[in-house]
């Protein structure tokens, strides 16, 4: 029976329980044989109790939980070689040579880099006499599969990652609620929202709001930004508009790299010899993150759970490590790592134009 572990890392995303679910039900369905790694890489390299095999029944009502009921963590070990050398011969006693990943870019480049080390894992093992040359015989190679599962959407070659969706309906209730006493108090709010180095929670938050202004790093604004943003708004104030709205992505900045805070745009909106207006500031935090995921998440963590299940099946020595994306409402394998060099090299592609037409659609008259 073929062994295949399953595993979340990194931050919890909406989603990933529907992820493990399909992955433990379709390797059963598979005739195979799932594991849980609990507790992301520190499962991995602890081993024992943190690796469970799983039946059918482990997963049942899972889709409609939040966050990760196996648990995720940021493991300091396993970015060293002896943390990844015990990982490997925990999966070895365990019989499992087949590893599903479901977390962020960084858990992903991670596994990318354990697969490739696998062999000579395996060679310190029988070397230090920790396993017998038998031992290891059936596990020359490792195959590993991933899935995102993030709230940030930040992979590139994928248009969704597992959670975001369910991120941005969180927000944009969040600031439904905030309009309501902003709009009593005829007062601005400055809404802080996550997605780490991408403002696409931040931009389709405010397109689904109707912001008044939003600041993402995709969109670096230029030195004239508070004018830009005084004269917006003064002119929604002076249409009768009761409630202001700026939402500011957490990592939003100028195009000299200098961070945009939201105390900066409190002050700013609040100047007295300005718009003058009572600003408070609201930062979501994790709110944003946890919760039940949207019906979207479910079905993408279950669809590509199943994908991630056959694809681990198919993968051999030869072929390259691959990510599960969706693309154009299909269900895709793509090479990870170039999904991974991509993120760095181009920003999760928002096109600038898109973007001031959907801002827009604001109250401009
Ligand atoms: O990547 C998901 C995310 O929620 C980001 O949006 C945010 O910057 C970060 O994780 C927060 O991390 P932590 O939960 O460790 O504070």
């Amino acid at each position: 029976k073929k062994k295949i572990a399953i595993m979340t890392s990194g931050g919890d995303s909406p989603g990933m329980n529907a992820v493990v679910r399909a992955c433990v039900r379709m390797s059963l369905y598979l005739g195979c044989q799932p594991f849980a790694v609990y507790e992301g890489y520190e499962g991995l390299v602890q081993g024992g109790d943190f690796i469970k095999k799983m039946e059918w029944h482990d997963v049942r009502g899972w889709l409609s939980e939040g966050g990760t009921l196996i648990g995720t963590a940021r493991c300091m070990a396993f970015y060293e070689r002896p943390g990844r050398l015990t990982a490997a011969k925990n999966m070895i006693l365990n019989g499992i040579d087949a590893l599903i990943i479901c977390g962020g870019d960084g858990s992903l480049t991670g596994a990318d880099k354990f697969r490739a080390e696998w062999p000579s894992l395996v060679e310190e093992l029988v070397a230090t006499g920790q396993l017998t040359a038998e031992q290891v015989k059936p596990y020359t190679h490792l195959n590993i599969v991933g899935l995102v599962g993030s709230i940030d959407n930040d992979l590139s070659g994928t248009d969704a990652t597992i959670g975001c969706y369910s991120a941005l309906a969180r927000i944009c209730e969040m600031v439904d609620y905030i309009e309501a006493t902003a709009s009593s108090h005829s007062r601005a709010f400055v809404i802080e929202v996550m997605g780490r180095h991408c403002g696409w929670l931040a931009l389709m938050a405010g397109v689904a709001t109707g912001a008044d202004f939003i600041f993402i790093p995709e969109k670096p604004r230029e030195d004239n930004w508070k004018d830009e943003m005084t004269s917006v708004i003064e002119k929604h104030r002076k249409l009768g508009k009761r409630k202001t709205i700026v939402i500011v992505a957490e990592g939003a900045q100028d195009r000299h790299g200098a961070k945009i805070t939201p105390n900066m745009l409190k002050d700013l909106l609040a100047d007295k010899n300005g718009l003058a207006l009572d600003t408070r500031i609201t930062t979501l935090g994790h709110v944003q993150r946890g919760g039940t995921a949207v019906a979207y998440d479910r079905m993408l963590g279950t669809l590509q759970g199943v994908e991630a299940v056959k694809a681990v099946l198919e993968a051999t020595p030869d072929t390259e490590t691959c990510v599960i994306a969706i693309t154009e409402n299909q269900i895709v394998r793509k090479p990870l790592m170039k999904a991974v060099q991509d993120t760095k090299e181009v920003a999760k592609a928002i096109d600038a134009q898109e973007f001031d037409r959907a801002m827009d659609l604001r109250d401009t008259e």
